[in-house]
């Protein structure tokens, strides 16, 4: 009896892992198709992108940045005030995608 319950308490967390796992693989996907649309105007996004605005930092030179902080990135999209950084009213959903995205461009 004991055995099948182990077993059980496997298979969810096996279950709640996976689930997990593609949403946050579905976060950085989303994160990705936004910052095409909206970010790639200026700002590199990934690596097969050829033209962008070569003053602004790359997304995988924000990512890779010794500074990195989630809180910090999340804060400056929500409000980039005091930047040549347009606001672009983004949602806290839409912050959280891209941010994913971002940060895995991470080595
Ligand atoms: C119209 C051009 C433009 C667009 C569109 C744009 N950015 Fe920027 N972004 C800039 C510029 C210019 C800077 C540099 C700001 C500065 O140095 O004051 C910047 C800076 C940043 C920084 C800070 C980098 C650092 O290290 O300080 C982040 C993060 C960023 N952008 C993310 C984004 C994201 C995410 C999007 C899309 C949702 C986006 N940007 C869309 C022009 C743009």
């Amino acid at each position: 009896m004991n055995r099948m319950r182990g077993l059980q308490c496997a298979i969810a967390m096996a279950l709640v892992l996976t689930v997990i796992g593609e949403s946050a693989a579905a976060d950085r996907a989303r994160g990705r198709s936004i910052a095409q649309r909206w970010c790639s105007e200026c700002h590199v996004v990934s690596p097969g992108q050829l033209h962008a605005s070569d003053t602004v930092p790359t997304f995988a030179q924000i990512g890779q940045a010794e500074q990195f902080d989630e809180a910090r990135l999340s804060a400056f999209l929500a409000a980039p005030h005091h930047s040549r950084m347009p606001d672009l009213s983004l949602t806290r959903s839409e912050i959280a995608d891209l941010v994913a995205y971002i940060k895995a461009q991470r080595p």
